[in-house]
């Protein structure tokens, strides 16, 4: 593959869980179980590739209305998966950052995140971010309330009349830092956002493939880079601009 093809932060939807147990007459639960397989082998396949950025949407503001069993399930795995995978990430020189409403969770889960973070903060290798209890509406609504709060704290008060900036907002968001993706990738053939990643992707190419969560590996994930790689990303210009 050509190395400038590749894009330096993905994004991906990971979807389809249920669908691919429910194929299978197996729980929901199962479909999760591999779904945490994939996004291992999705991690690993980024480092090997040379994409320096992962985003992954874990569980979206929304998903608190399922079942009271399948959040508790998917509360579980996240745990268990911190206790297996952060030291091997950790190893790999990988950062990880959970990013979302995490005030949220139990305690216990709070306090493996932030340890997980903390651990890997000065990772340089790769960057993996965990979107949970995420929703792209809250963040920009968050990033807003921190704005007004630095306005209100600083001298003059509220009084302070000051046009609020793209910049500011970004600076306030919990992806701060973090350049926005190039690729987003759906699975499971949904032609909707679901709340993902609202302000970050409003040049990114988008790909939804037809693939479940669960069978997503790095062929697939080749050939969605293969895709990105033919996109004329134009950002408002003409094509003619762009040679
Ligand atoms: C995505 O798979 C995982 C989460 C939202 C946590 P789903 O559980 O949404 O799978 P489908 O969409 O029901 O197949
Ligand atoms: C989006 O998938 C959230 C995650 C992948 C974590 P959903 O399955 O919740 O999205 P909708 O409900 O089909 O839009
Ligand atoms: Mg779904």
């Amino acid at each position: 593959m050509n190395a400038k093809n590749i894009p330096q932060h993905i994004a991906i939807i990971m979807d389809g869980n249920g669908r691919w147990a429910k194929k299978r007459g197996l729980p929901r639960a199962a479909g999760h179980k591999r779904g945490a397989e994939s996004l291992r082998e999705a991690v690993r396949a980024c480092n090997e590739l040379g994409v320096k950025h992962l985003t992954v949407y874990a569980f979206s503001t929304e998903n608190w209305q399922r079942p009271e069993d399948e959040v508790g399930f998917l509360m579980g795995l996240f745990l268990e998966a911190i206790n297996n995978e952060v030291n091997k990430l950790h190893k790999n020189n990988v950062r990880i950052r959970f990013l979302g409403r995490l005030q949220q969770f139990s305690k216990e889960l709070q306090e493996k995140m932030r340890w997980a973070m903390d651990l890997t903060e000065k990772n340089t290798a790769g960057n993996l971010n965990v979107m949970v209890n995420y929703g792209g509406r809250a963040e920009i609504t968050d990033a807003v309330n921190e704005i007004v709060k630095g306005i209100e704290g600083s001298e003059g008060g509220g009084g302070r009349r000051k046009e609020i900036t793209e910049e500011e907002i970004e600076n306030n968001l919990y992806t701060k830092g973090i350049p926005d993706p190039d690729l987003l990738i759906r699975t499971a053939n949904e032609m909707r956002i679901s709340n993902f990643l609202l302000w970050q992707i409003a040049y990114s190419e988008i790909y939804v493939t037809d693939v479940l969560w669960p069978d997503f590996n790095k062929q697939e994930l080749i050939k969605a880079i293969e895709e990105y790689g033919k996109r004329e990303r134009r950002f408002g210009k003409t094509s003619e601009q762009l040679k």
